[in-house]
This record gives C-alpha cells, sequence and structure tokens, in this order.
C-alpha cells in the first residue's frame, strides 16, 4: 500500500513550457487517477488522464461542496479557495453556481466580446510602441502579457485603477502567508462593493454596471467580479506561454503569418499546451466515485488538471510537438460541461489579437534564452507559471 510519505508532491518541480514536467508524468504513469500530496499538505486524488477527467466533469457526484468544510482536504493554502466551497449541500452548492454561470454567462457573448477587440488591438499597439521605442530586446511577460490582461479587465468590468486592482488581486491571492492573503481578501471585497455602489448610482458600459442593472444583489455580484478575476488569471500566462512558443517554433509562427486564417486553431494550440504552473481545479466527492480501478471516498479531495489531460497520447497524436494546423484539438483546458469556461471567447480574442499585433511588428522575435530556462514561479497557483519572457529581435 502507499503510505503518505511517497505519495507525489504537487509543487515539487519546476514547471516547464509546452510539455510535462517529470512530477506529472511519473504520477500520470502510474494511473489516470492518483493520490498525491498537495501545495497544503492534504492528500487528493490527481486526474491527468482526457477520458477519466471529462468523465468525472460530467460526474455530478463531484462538485463544489463538502459536508464538513472546516475539516475537508485543502489544495492551497489560501483563504479564496474556501469561496469554492459553495455549500455543504451537494444540491444547493448546483444551485448556486447554475445561479452564478446564468448571471455571467450573457456577457460573455462572441457579439459581446468582438465589440472589445478594437480595443485590445489598440492597447496591444500602445504597448508595442513603448517596447519597440526601448531597443532591441524586451520581458514581454512583464511589458506585454500582463498589462494588456489587466487593461483588459479593467475595460471589461468598468475598474479605474489597473495597477491598484492587479496588487489587489495578488495580495489576495497570495498562497504562502494566509492571513496576509485574509487581508487581502477584505480589502478587495470592501473595494469591489465600494465600486458596485458606484456604479449603481453612475452605470457604464460594463460588466459591473450591466450585473446592477439585472437586479443581482451587491454581496453576489461582488462574489460574481472577484471569480471572473481570478479565473482571468490565468490569461497572461497562456499569453506568455504562446509567445515563447511562437520564439520556439518559428515554423509554425511563419505558416501563420503565411495564412492568418490558421490564428484561431494556432490559439487552440497554445491554450492546450500552456500548462505553466500547477493549475489544478479543486473538486469534492459527495459520494463514492469508483473510476480507473480506483475508489475516490466521499469527502475526498479530486484535482482536475485540465492541461494535463491535453498531453495525453490515446487523444493526441505527439502531444508535444506544437502544431498550429492541429485538428482536431478537442483540448479541455477550459474545462467542460457545467464547469465550461465563462471567458473563453474573451481569452480567444485575446490571444489572437496581442499574437497578430506581436508578429506584425515584431517579426523576428526570438527568445533571449533557451525556453527550458524561461524564469518561473514554481508552486504558486495563482501567481504562479511564467514570471518572465525575455526576448530580442
Ligand atoms: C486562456 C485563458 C483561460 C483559461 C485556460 C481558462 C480556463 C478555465 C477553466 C479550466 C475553468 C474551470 C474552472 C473550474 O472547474 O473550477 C474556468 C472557469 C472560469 N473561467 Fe476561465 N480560463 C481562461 C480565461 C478566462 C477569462 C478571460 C475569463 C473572464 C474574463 C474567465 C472566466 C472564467 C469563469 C467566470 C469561470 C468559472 C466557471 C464556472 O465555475 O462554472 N476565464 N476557466
Amino acid at each position: 500500500m502507499t503510505t503518505t510519505r511517497e505519495l507525489p508532491f504537487l509543487g515539487s518541480q519546476r514547471p516547464l513550457v509546452g510539455r510535462l514536467n517529470e512530477m506529472i508524468r511519473d504520477a500520470r504513469a502510474i494511473g489516470p487517477v492518483v493520490k498525491v500530496r498537495t501545495l497544503a499538505g492534504d492528500e487528493a486524488w490527481l486526474v491527468t488522464r482526457y477520458a477519466e477527467l471529462k468523465q468525472l466533469l460530467v460526474d455530478d457526484r463531484l462538485g463544489a461542496s463538502h459536508k464538513d468544510p472546516a475539516h475537508r482536504a485543502r489544495y492551497l493554502d489560501n483563504p479564496l479557495f474556501d469561496m469554492g466551497i459553495l455549500s455543504d449541500d451537494p444540491a444547493v452548492a448546483a444551485e448556486i453556481h447554475g445561479r452564478m454561470r446564468s448571471a455571467l454567462t450573457p456577457h460573455f457573448s462572441a457579439k459581446r466580446m468582438m465589440a472589445l477587440r478594437p480595443r485590445i488591438a489598440e492597447t496591444t499597439n500602445r504597448l508595442l510602441d513603448g517596447i519597440i521605442a526601448k531597443g532591441s530586446s524586451a520581458e514581454l511577460h512583464g511589458e506585454l502579457s500582463l498589462p494588456v490582461s489587466f487593461l483588459v479587465l479593467c475595460d471589461l468590468l468598468g475598474l479605474p485603477d489597473p495597477d491598484k486592482f492587479m496588487m489587489m488581486l495578488s495580495t489576495a491571492g497570495d498562497v504562502v502567508d494566509s492571513e496576509k492573503a485574509e487581508g487581502g481578501r477584505l480589502v478587495l471585497f470592501d473595494h469591489l462593493l465600494e465600486l458596485v455602489g458606484y456604479k449603481h448610482a453612475n452605470p457604464g458600459d460594463d460588466l459591473i454596471s450591466a450585473l446592477c442593472a439585472a437586479g443581482i444583489d451587491d454581496d453576489f455580484i461582488t462574489k460574481l467580479i472577484a471569480i471572473t478575476s481570478f479565473s482571468y488569471l490565468v490569461t497572461p500566462k497562456n499569453l506568455s506561454a504562446g509567445i515563447a512558443l511562437f520564439a520556439e517554433h518559428p515554423d509554425q509562427r511563419a505558416l501563420v503569418v503565411k495564412d492568418p486564417s490558421l490564428l484561431p486553431g494556432a490559439v487552440e494550440e497554445v491554450v492546450r499546451m500552456s500548462k505553466t504552473s500547477e493549475s489544478c481545479q479543486p473538486r469534492y466527492a459527495h459520494a463514492d466515485i469508483d473510476i480507473a480501478g480506483v475508489t475516490i471516498k466521499a469527502g475526498e479531495l479530486v484535482l482536475c488538471d485540465h492541461y494535463a489531460a491535453g498531453f495525453d497520447d490515446r487523444v493526441f497524436d505527439a502531444p508535444e510537438r506544437f502544431d498550429v494546423t492541429r485538428s482536431p484539438n478537442p483540448h479541455i483546458a477550459f474545462s467542460y460541461g457545467s464547469w465550461y469556461c465563462i471567458g473563453a471567447p474573451l481569452a480567444r480574442m485575446e490571444m489572437q489579437e496581442v499574437y497578430a499585433a506581436l508578429f506584425t511588428r515584431l517579426p523576428d522575435y526570438r527568445l533571449a534564452v533557451p525556453i527550458d530556462r524561461i524564469p518561473m514561479i514554481n508552486d504558486l497557483q495563482l501567481g504562479g507559471g511564467i514570471a518572465a519572457v525575455p526576448v530580442e529581435w
């Protein structure tokens, strides 16, 4: 029998761009659903195979409830993750989750997102003007991916100060010092509540104003905005992973430049391959589930690794090959079923706009360090992953 000390430890290895690290490969070699130790020190089931993950994502015995939240196994030691437990009753949790999706989804339609497209292009080009004016090298995570993502997020929500908001999210998302994170969470929620009050009085063409106009109560709006903002934080990491992948594979970039109709498919390929941090989604079983030869017991923590599933060679031919023409590409990096990412249309559009501008403005950019040496933050899920993408041209 496996003892706790022998369990693979999440976050114990440096993440890599465009391929899985040994820890995840080793865990997957043991089986599609394996026991691991989380960053918070607890035990969990890690799901890394495509078929099993898809099956669990539509299994209503798995969800966002726990009958004894105070004593549940934790993925990360951060109070925001406690918000992921919507109730101690599975039916109530499913109802709240459904309400949350119904409130947000209409505001992320492809049509609404199209209206943001010119602003995203304009913002990207303005940032690139500054980068190009400075010389022949840059750090594109800090100078492009992060600012463009935060400016777009603030545009979407109708927030006045991107730097202040980025700071608040980063403090509340700290997974090392839970007291600091709790302080940050309170400041963030006070700020959001104040903003909601302001938007009631001064509505604009933004998501917070639209949620106010829909008659949703202020506390729920605040939660929706926090969930959206934290979910959104994956976007700059994916953007940067793509910048690195296109630099590492100039032949693939050339294909897209030659035929821009390949760009949407290329973005899907980036999203499939963008695992650059411990980035699982925690769920809890509320009944025993037999799957892949193991029994997940009621109350146990299940970590859905959407990205590892994208490297499953039973579904993806040569999964570590970056292929902008890959078709079909049925990745589940945006999740699946009732958990499907609400912001996927925005993420796709933002990535398309940024890469299109980058290829036009800096057609010959290349990585200034080998792709395996790109600076990474190892073990912090919320702020973890790519820390810098140094390039030159
Ligand atoms: C490339 C970028 C992105 C990726 C890979 C991604 C991926 C995901 C994944 C895997 C989930 C499922 C989470 C879970 O099961 O708990 C999710 C949920 C969500 N995402 Fe995204 N996301 C991205 C960008 C965005 C953006 C830009 C937004 C909005 C501005 C957004 C908003 C959301 C929301 C609100 C949820 C919650 C859905 C639910 O609980 O039912 N995401 N995303």
